[in-house]
């Protein structure tokens, strides 16, 4: 399939998985793995815009990895941190839009007040729109908006009835970013791990074998080729 003849989708999600056993088949520490995962990442970023893609959302750190070894969890929230404080920059220069979601109130006060300056700075850019999950869990997102929605009815802003898909939306950290057309998950593994599951719910699925630290621009056209070989459905209409 030529390149040029391509329908890109409009918003991928990817769960960035296989930095540890990437490491591990280097002999190295699994956070050499989370290390080099984050530099390919900055380059996919850069790649997704290129080809077309408008919004990238990547799985950075999950509700369930806090029970990770400390020492793993640790370098992870380094690696986090340094980039919620650097990106600014880098962003500014790429003309990213940057949204964090999940439960940023469990995050350090330091990394939260990095988020808020780099939403912030971002806000009014109009390249790729580039969301980062930490703390993230996709159940987790819906009991925080089934509680949000609980006390705007208590608080007679809204009534019951007038809760549908389009106003429950609206209380996700997702709000006003449409759903992922394509969903990669890198290094084999078949599972949604708990990420963006009500978002998902007419998205394409694309497992390649590839571990996510070896990914680069031909793995990014091969999910594409597969996204483009795949006839979309949203409930029986083709
Ligand atoms: C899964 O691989 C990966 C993670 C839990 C972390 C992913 C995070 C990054 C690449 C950093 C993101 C950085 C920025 C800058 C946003 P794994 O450790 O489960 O690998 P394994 O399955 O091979 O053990």
């Amino acid at each position: 399939m030529e390149e040029k003849n391509m329908n890109i989708p409009n918003h991928v999600a990817i769960i960035l998985d296989g930095n540890g056993r990437w490491a591990k088949k280097r002999k190295m520490p699994r956070n050499y793995g989370h290390t080099q995962g984050s530099k390919v990442l900055e380059k996919i970023c850069e790649e997704a815009y290129k080809i077309g893609i408008k919004y990238l959302t990547v799985y950075a750190f999950s509700t369930e990895n806090w029970i990770r070894p400390k020492e793993e969890v640790d370098a992870l929230m380094k690696l986090l941190r340094n980039y919620l404080s650097t990106s600014i920059k880098t962003s500014m220069k790429n003309n990213m839009k940057v949204r964090i979601i999940g439960d940023k109130s469990a995050l350090p006060e330091d990394m939260q007040e990095s988020i808020r300056k780099l939403e912030e700075a971002t806000v009014n850019n109009s390249g790729l729109h580039f969301q980062v999950a930490i703390n993230y869990g996709g159940r987790d997102e819906i009991i925080r908006a089934v509680k949000a929605i609980s006390q705007d009815i208590k608080m007679n802003k809204m009534d019951i009835n007038d809760i549908d898909v389009t106003v429950f939306e609206r209380y996700l950290d997702t709000a006003d970013i449409p759903d992922p057309d394509l969903l990669i998950r890198t290094s084999g593994e078949v599972r949604l791990s708990n990420f963006l599951l009500w978002q998902l719910a007419y998205t394409e699925f694309y497992f390649p074998e590839v571990l996510w630290p070896d990914f680069n621009k031909e793995e990014l056209w091969k999910a594409v080729e597969y996204y483009n070989g795949r006839k979309r459905k949203f409930g029986g209409v083709s």
